[in-house]
């Protein structure tokens, strides 16, 4: 298993994953500049295997004041290349970033996933709870 904390090094292929989850643009700088702010509060993690990303997802930690200043971890941009898609690797991946939200002490893990990923979290072992309320103030 080679799961990492990605680098700046990684901007060319981390480009090309992500694109496969969402269409997205940037330069090198802006994904250094992005890389440090997340990395203040969590990590952007890669699964790697001969050089080569296969998978990777992020974790955010919250410190909050209540519940006596607990952590909650939020997942984001989970994303296979999809020519490893189906062999385990996005709940591998997501096993990966609870094991952090645990080793951080965090009471609970959220994420938010369209409908066609639902059947996905829940074989990880996610579960609905609650609702998402959410106005979206512009269109990406
Ligand atoms: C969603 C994604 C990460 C799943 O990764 P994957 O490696 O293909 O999934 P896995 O092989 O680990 O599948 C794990 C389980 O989830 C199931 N599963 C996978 N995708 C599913 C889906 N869309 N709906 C229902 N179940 C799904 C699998 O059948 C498997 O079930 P099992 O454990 O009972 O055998 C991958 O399809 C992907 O990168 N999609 C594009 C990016 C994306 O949409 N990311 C989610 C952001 S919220």
């Amino acid at each position: 298993m080679a799961y990492r904390p990605l680098t700046y090094s990684d901007y060319e292929q981390y480009v090309s994953v992500i694109n496969e989850f969402r269409k997205t643009e940037f330069t090198a700088q802006q994904f250094n500049d992005v890389l440090d702010y997340v990395k203040k509060t969590g990590d952007i993690w890669i699964y790697v295997e001969e050089g080569k990303i296969l998978a990777t997802g992020t974790i955010f930690f919250e410190r909050k004041l209540i519940f006596n200043t607990c952590t909650l971890a939020h997942i984001e941009d989970v994303c296979v290349i999809s020519e490893k898609r189906g062999l385990g690797l996005g709940k591998k991946m997501v096993k990966y970033l609870f094991e952090q939200a645990k080793a951080r002490g965090c009471y609970k893990v959220t994420l938010d996933c369209n409908d066609h990923n639902v059947g996905f979290y829940e074989s990880c072992g996610l579960g609905k709870r609650g609702n998402q309320m959410c106005e979206l103030i512009s269109n990406l």
